[in-house]
């Protein structure tokens, strides 16, 4: 295409019947900019209802991640991202990476972790 030859990325260089169809997660915790960063780049995201479990804060079990892709793969999604939180603002909910990091690499989604300000304090 002419915006190929003159090096113009755009998502149509991807196949749209399947940018269309992609979605992505993230706890019901996750910081306000997930939502924004997903509707900005018109991604669907189903936001997963966490449970108080790790250290008594809220988080995303592997169980809800597991039948989420399912379902939305039963459904004809393309599940392709789990966005976990390592200290939300609102409830410093973590995300046991741990668990879900295997689901991610198994099932082939990305995933980002979102340490915003709680990561700060695992790295020193
Ligand atoms: C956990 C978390 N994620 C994301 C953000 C957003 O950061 P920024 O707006 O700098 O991208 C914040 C900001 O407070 C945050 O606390």
């Amino acid at each position: 295409t002419d915006d190929e030859a003159a090096g113009i990325i755009c998502p149509h260089f991807h196949d749209p019947t399947v940018f269309e169809r992609f979605v992505m997660y993230c706890s019901d915790q996750a910081h306000s900019s997930v939502e924004k960063g997903a509707m900005l780049s018109a991604i669907r995201l189903r936001k997963l209802k966490s449970t108080r479990g790790f250290l008594g804060n809220y988080s995303v079990t592997a169980q809800t991640l597991r039948d989420a892709i399912k379902e939305d793969r039963e459904r004809g999604y393309v599940p392709f991202m789990f966005l976990a939180t390592v200290g939300t603002t609102c409830s410093c909910g973590v995300d046991q990476v741990d668990e879900l990091g295997p689901i991610c690499a198994a099932e082939g989604l990305y995933i980002h972790v979102d340490a915003a300000y709680a990561g700060t304090f695992c790295s020193v």
